[in-house]
């Protein structure tokens, strides 16, 4: 089976807080940060299987710190583990004070993305190989990630047959 070490889909961005990215308590606006995220986990999925990819899901995004317009925020991205079509990324946010050169973890997210063929189809990717303590630790407690979201999945399409499509105006 084909074989990819994490550090082949290791990636990085470094961005500014710029007024235009900060909501009303003058912090670095959620919804920027979560794009952020998942354009970088994507990257880093398609650099692993050379492949289309799509987000299937994203475990959760932990906001630990704000994120100031004096902070400069770098994320890091990189493949923890895959299943058949699924992979999953690692996104880690540092947050550093430019004019005190203090940083810190501002937040942390898991995402799973899906390979597809040219017909749109889930389709087979290389394995992941970690070498460093951190892409160990997170490989090796990735299948316990997967059967959670294998629940949650059940869970979300029986609400979404609970739920209506209808309109209030209809
Ligand atoms: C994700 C998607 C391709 C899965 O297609 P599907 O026909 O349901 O595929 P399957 O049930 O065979 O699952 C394929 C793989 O996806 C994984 N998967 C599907 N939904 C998932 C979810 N919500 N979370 C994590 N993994 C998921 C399955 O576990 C399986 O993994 P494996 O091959 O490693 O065992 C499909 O649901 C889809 O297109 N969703 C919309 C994606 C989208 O629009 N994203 C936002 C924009 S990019």
């Amino acid at each position: 089976m084909e074989q990819r070490f994490s550090r082949e889909s290791r990636c990085y961005k470094t961005a500014r807080v710029f007024p235009t990215d900060v909501n009303n308590h003058n912090t670095l606006f959620g919804g920027k940060l979560m794009a952020y995220i998942d354009d970088i986990a994507s990257i880093a999925a398609t650099k692993h299987c050379r492949r289309s990819v799509v987000t299937a899901s994203t475990d959760s995004v932990d906001f630990l710190y704000p994120i100031r317009p004096t902070d400069s925020v770098c994320l890091e991205a990189f493949v923890t583990w895959t299943g058949r079509s699924s992979i999953e990324v690692f996104v880690k946010v540092v947050k550093e004070d430019l004019l005190r050169g203090e940083r810190e973890v501002a937040a942390t997210s898991f995402l799973t993305f899906v390979a597809l063929d040219s017909d749109r189809r889930p389709v087979a990717v290389p394995a992941v190989v970690p070498e460093t303590e951190e892409e160990l630790k997170l490989f090796e407690t990735a299948e316990q990630r997967a059967e959670m979201r294998r629940t949650r999945r059940e869970q979300s399409k029986r609400f979404a047959e609970f739920l209506t499509v209808k309109h209030p105006w209809d």
